[in-house]
Formats: structure tokens, C-alpha cells, sequence
């Protein structure tokens, strides 16, 4: 039986490369649980073992080339080893999703961007419970995040080669991903078009939004084999006015989190808390989900304890995952946020 050793990705962050380890083997039982019928829990599961003075997460698995293409996009994955009997490590080949460069990822730093390994986590969690294997590795997924602040989990998505759409009622936010955006796509030469305008409906204006089309090479982009990147900026409350229902496949959102200047604003939003505006939001954000799509949400605990926002999932009529990998994914951010993630599907 195979043995392989996962070194997990220093973050830029102390406090998450700390808990990084605990969480990405979560997420890897998780995935195992949505996508690989279970054969890494078969074997026991992932262990922490340090080789070398060097953290690593070991697992005993017979894994198929398409389990590996799995694995390797766990969020902290820095690179695969087979673990040889006698404690070699051989490197494996690692095929990801990734299609661009990883500076999409990293360029934009300020002040309240979503931690980007988290925001890969939720986005594969919430995707492996939305779709078959197949369609996880190989289809154009369509991913909403209705609270989207500069980006972060857009540019995850395209760089998975999947659609992202973006609403946040941040106007400063909005411009200065949308600048990102245009910028990044003519830095790298990649062909694309670009369209701007206001979103009306029923002689309302929602709000302004840019559309991205682009491809990772012309021949694509000449194919019509293209991504869209699409960001508005407008109340998520009015999200189900902008976009037909059944549209997406998956909504991630990493929520406001009740700290600082109150954070959460809009229109029809003035000053709430994060709890009332993710009771208004979450049914709206549910009727935009295709029937078996999937919810995923980070938010503060210390605002809003989990069995609450699980009970207005379910009054929403999703499914929540609340097995044990996916009780296990709460972490420390600082003293004031103690972040947890929850999927939940629409059934289908
Ligand atoms: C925790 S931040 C998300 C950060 C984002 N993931 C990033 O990395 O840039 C929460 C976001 O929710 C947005 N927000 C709050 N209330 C909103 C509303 N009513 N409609 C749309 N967005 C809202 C805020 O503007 C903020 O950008």
C-alpha cells in the first residue's frame, strides 16, 4: 500500500501556518468523503508526522492518477512525496487545476482580504459537494461570491479555469479589483474582452458592473472556449434581481465580520449585523443555487454561533455537511475573530 507525505504550504500568516496542518487534513477526509468514496479514511486517515524537522501530513492510500489530480489541489499542499519503507521521499508529479500564474493570487494585498489558502478551501469544499469528480477536475464551474470585497475568491476560481461572478457593495472594493483585474489580464497578454455598464432592472439601476471574458490562450479565445470574470457593484440583496435563479453552481462568501467600523453597509443593509444580514441574504443566495449546487460560508463564531447560522441554512432548505471533517475546520484568526466554515447543499 502507498504511503505519501503531504508538506504543507508555509502562509504568509503565523497564526494560520500554525493550525494550517489540522486544517488541510480536514479538508483532505472532506474531499475523501465528497470524491474518493472514502479510501483515505479507509486506511486511517492523515497523520502529522515531522521528518526532518519539517511538519508533513502522512496517508496510506491506493490512490488512482485521478485521486492524485484531487489531492493536489488541497489548499496548503506545497509539494506530494511518495514515503518510501525506507523513509525516501520521492516527489510526485503534481497535475492541478492552476492555469495561470499564481501572482493572480498574491499580487493585491490590503487590509481585510480573506486568507487565500482559506479561500481555497472553501472553494473546494463547496464545489466537491456541487459536483461528481469529473465535473470537480474537469468542467467550467459557476461560482458566485455575493460578497466578493477585492477578489479573492474570484481570481481562485479563475485560476481554476472555472466562471466567477462578484457582487460587493463596496464601490471603493469593486474599483480597485475591477483596476486589478484589467491590468493583471493585460500584463500577462491574455486575449480578452471587456464591457462596462449598469445593471437596470424593471427601470431600477442595481448597480455598475464590468464583464471579463477571457482565455487562457488565443487559440481558445478564438474557439469561443472562454471564462467569464463578472463583478457588480450593488446590494447582495438584490442579487436575485441581477442574476436568474438556478445560475450558479456554487456561492461561497466569506461574511463581514462584525468588527471594525461595523462592516456590514448597503443599501438595504444600513449598519446590520452580520446575523441579520446573512438571514436576509442566505435565502436569496439559495434561490440562485442550481438544485444539488452548494453553499459554503466563513464567518466569525464569536458573532454568530455555528448551530445558528446551521439552523438558518436548514430553514433555507439546504442540507448542511456537519460530518466530522467538516466539524473540524474552525480556526483562530485573532482576538476578535474565530472563523469557521460550513457547506450545505441544495437537494437536488
Ligand atoms: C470579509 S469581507 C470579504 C473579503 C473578500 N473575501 C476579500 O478577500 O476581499 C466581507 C465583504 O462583505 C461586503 N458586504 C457587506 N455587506 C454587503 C451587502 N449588503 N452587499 C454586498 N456586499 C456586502 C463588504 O463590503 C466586504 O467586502
Amino acid at each position: 500500500m502507498p504511503q505519501y507525505a503531504i508538506l504543507v504550504q508555509p502562509s504568509a500568516n503565523r497564526v494560520y501556518t500554525q493550525q494550517a496542518a489540522r486544517l488541510v487534513g480536514n479538508e483532505l477526509l472532506a474531499l475523501d468523503r465528497l470524491l474518493l468514496d472514502g479510501r483515505v479514511a479507509a486506511r486511517g486517515g492523515p497523520a502529522e508526522r515531522t521528518m526532518g524537522g519539517v511538519p508533513y501530513l502522512v496517508l496510506d492510500a491506493d490512490l488512482t492518477a485521478d485521486d492524485l489530480r484531487v489531492v493536489a489541489n488541497l489548499s496548503s499542499l506545497f509539494a506530494l512525496f511518495e514515503l518510501r519503507d525506507d523513509g525516501a521521499l520521492l516527489p510526485v508529479d503534481t497535475d492541478r487545476l492552476d492555469r495561470y500564474d499564481d501572482d493572480l493570487l498574491t499580487i493585491l494585498k490590503y487590509v481585510g482580504k480573506t486568507n487565500e489558502q482559506l479561500t481555497r478551501l472553501l472553494l473546494n469544499l463547496t464545489a466537491a459537494a456541487a459536483l461528481p469528480r469529473d465535473g470537480f477536475l474537469g468542467s467550467r464551474v459557476r461560482v458566485l461570491d455575493p460578497m466578493c470585497g477585492r477578489g479573492t475568491t474570484l481570481n481562485q476560481a479563475v485560476m481554476y479555469g472555472w466562471d466567477a461572478y462578484g457582487v460587493d457593495v463596496d464601490r471603493r472594493d469593486v474599483e480597485a479589483y475591477t483596476a486589478f483585474a484589467g491590468r493583471w489580464l493585460q500584463d500577462k497578454r491574455l486575449k480578452h474582452r471587456t464591457s462596462t455598464g449598469r445593471v437596470r432592472v424593471a427601470g431600477t439601476t442595481l448597480g455598475r458592473r464590468t464583464t471579463f471574458t477571457l482565455a487562457a490562450t488565443k487559440e481558445e479565445f478564438r474557439a469561443g472556449d472562454v471564462q467569464t470574470l463578472e463583478i457588480t457593484q450593488g446590494d447582495t440583496l438584490d442579487a436575485d434581481r441581477m442574476y436568474r435563479a438556478g445560475f450558479f453552481d456554487v456561492v461561497v462568501a466569506d461574511a463581514p465580520y462584525g468588527i471594525q467600523h461595523g462592516s456590514v453597509t448597503g443599501p438595504r443593509t444600513p449598519s446590520r449585523s452580520p446575523r441579520d444580514l446573512l438571514a436576509d441574504a442566505i435565502p436569496v443566495w439559495v434561490g440562485l443555487l442550481r438544485r444539488g449546487g452548494a453553499l459554503g460560508l466563513s464567518w466569525n463564531t464569536k458573532v454568530l454561533p455555528r448551530q445558528d447560522l446551521v439552523a438558518m441554512l436548514v430553514d433555507a432548505g439546504l442540507d448542511p455537511l456537519e460530518d466530522a471533517p467538516f466539524l473540524g475546520l474552525a480556526h483562530r484568526v485573532d482576538q476578535a475573530i474565530e472563523r469557521d466554515v460550513v457547506v450545505a447543499r441544495r437537494p437536488g
